[in-house]
């Protein structure tokens, strides 16, 4: 299947995108095709919320580099959202895009399943990220393929160490 993997950290190289290469890796051995597409380096500005999408098929009015990343969408059957813990939630960087996906709530989303990768410094501070995306999941009518926190990032690049990072690349492998 064609999977978009959407990162949320701004710090190239960092452990979420090694999360999210990782769930690649996997998800290529098992013959999926895979994008990713890193919200921390694009430039991706809120949703004015001027229901524009709405009144034109899910086309939005701002032209940035959403535009690359709807197209993913359109595309992708799954979806992976892949983001550091800032503050308790995903980081600003992935919640634009996330707002942005309105403009497909407007006509309708191609992708049906999703997966959810959360790295932090700190154990016991996934719970309101991961209540964010089982609502939205719930009110999509997305099915859930997994979700993964690791903690004890505590620095760029803990995450090669992490024991975790097997089971990512397992949860990517599990997609067919
Ligand atoms: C702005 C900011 C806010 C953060 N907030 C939290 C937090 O609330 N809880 C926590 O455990 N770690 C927090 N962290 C640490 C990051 O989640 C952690 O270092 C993560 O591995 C960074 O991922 P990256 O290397 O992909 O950027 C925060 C880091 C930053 C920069």
């Amino acid at each position: 299947m064609n999977i978009l993997i959407i990162t949320g950290s701004p710090r190239n190289g960092g452990n979420t995108d090694i999360m999210a290469e990782a769930f690649a890796q996997g998800a290529k051995e098992s013959g999926n095709q895979v994008v990713i597409k890193n919200a921390g380096n694009l430039n991706v500005a809120p949703c004015k919320a001027c229901e524009y999408c709405f009144a034109h098929n899910g086309e939005c009015v701002q032209k940035d580099d959403m535009t690359q990343i709807l197209a993913e969408v359109d595309k992708a059957d799954m979806i992976v959202f892949a983001s550091p813990v800032y503050w308790f939630g995903m980081s600003a960087q992935i919640k634009l895009v996330i707002d942005r996906l309105y403009a497909r709530a407007a006509k309708g989303f191609h992708p049906t399943q999703t997966a959810l990768l959360l790295n932090a410094m700190s154990k016991g501070v996934f719970e309101a990220a991961i209540t964010q995306y089982k609502y939205t999941n719930n009110y999509l009518k997305w099915t859930d393929r997994g979700i993964i926190t690791i903690s004890g990032m505590n620095e760029k690049g803990s995450m090669k160490d992490a024991p975790e990072l097997s089971s990512v690349t397992e949860l990517g492998r599990s997609i067919r």
